[in-house]
């Protein structure tokens, strides 16, 4: 064995090779992005914030995905709702059919029916829900299952109203620590889909922030996922976990420095974004990017 070959390497040999699969994304240009409020730990109205510098960092990861060879739609922005950027709130999509979010705080709900409209006018079966969610920023499809976040926003009511409109297993996970306030801060999905999509049998993984959760979720995360990149405090601080996958390329904060090598040696491919700016208002990647499932 010729110590030159990458072969050789033992991390080389434990990671399987990734395959990235095609997604479909919406987005929302922040054209009126600023923290004129604060409704997460991160928002300080006094602080200044400069949308011209958002627009610029929102347009690398746009511009990132298509190069990927990803689709991304757009909606049009609102004036006076400043958090709209963050479109992981806008909804949860599967299988052609959307489930509105109800917004916790009034500062948002406005964007809900802007949403609904959107979805209508691509051709999804658009549910109006009775319980309050915020969407994918608290619901994330895991293989076939739905992890669904609760403590700061998203009710554990809207888990089982979740789950009657999908039919499929819900996952309830208690959010403890403020500066993770949405499930989509504290866990990462890498591989949206399992078998068929995943080349494989095994299963589709997460990376998470442990110290995010209650004991009893972090025993249902260890159960279930074994397997999960788990990652440090200092990572999850710097908003690292709220990133995007495709299977294969993770993109990721630059400042999440230790996350980046456990992606690698497990064979994804991560890709660095700054979106500094959007962080002002408690958002990072995956908060930018909804994902549209199934549209027809
Ligand atoms: N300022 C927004 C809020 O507090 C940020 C939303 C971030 N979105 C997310 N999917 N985590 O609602």
């Amino acid at each position: 064995m010729s110590v030159e070959s990458p072969a050789s390497t033992p991390e080389t040999i434990a990671a399987p090779a990734r395959t990235a699969h095609h997604r479909r994304y919406l987005m929302c240009r922040p054209e009126h992005f600023t923290v004129s409020y604060t409704i997460n730990p991160w928002m300080e109205p006094a602080k200044p914030t400069d949308t011209a510098k958002a627009v610029a960092q929102w347009q690398k990861l746009y511009d990132l995905y298509l190069e990927l060879g990803h689709e991304v739609e757009l909606i049009e922005p609102l004036a006076g709702y400043p958090d709209m950027v963050y479109t992981a709130n806008g909804g949860f999509l599967i299988d052609g059919r959307a489930y509105v979010p109800k917004f916790r705080f009034e500062e948002r709900a406005g964007e809900a029916p802007a949403f609904a409209d959107w979805f209508r006018a691509a051709g999804y079966d658009t549910i109006i829900p009775e319980e309050v969610n915020e969407g994918e920023g608290d619901f994330l499809l895991v293989g076939d299952v739905i992890l669904a976040g609760t403590g700061f926003r998203s009710t554990g009511d809207s888990h089982r109203e979740v789950g009657e409109v999908f039919g499929r297993e819900v996952v309830s996970l208690n959010l403890v620590d403020p500066r993770f306030y949405h499930l989509d801060t504290a866990i990462a999905v890498l591989d949206p889909v399992q078998g068929v999509e995943n080349g494989g049998p095994e299963r589709a993984n997460i990376a998470y922030l442990p110290g995010a959760f209650d004991d009893a979720s972090r025993a249902i995360l260890e159960e279930r996922f074994p397997d999960a990149i788990l990652v440090s405090d200092e990572d999850g601080s710097v908003f690292g976990l709220n990133s995007a996958s495709d299977g294969r390329n993770v993109i990721i904060s630059p400042r999440a420095k230790g996350f980046e090598k456990q992606l690698r040696e497990r064979g994804y491919n991560p890709i660095m974004i700054d979106l500094s700016e959007l962080l002002l208002g408690g958002g990072g990647i995956k908060c930018c990017t909804l994902e549209l499932r199934g549209a027809k």
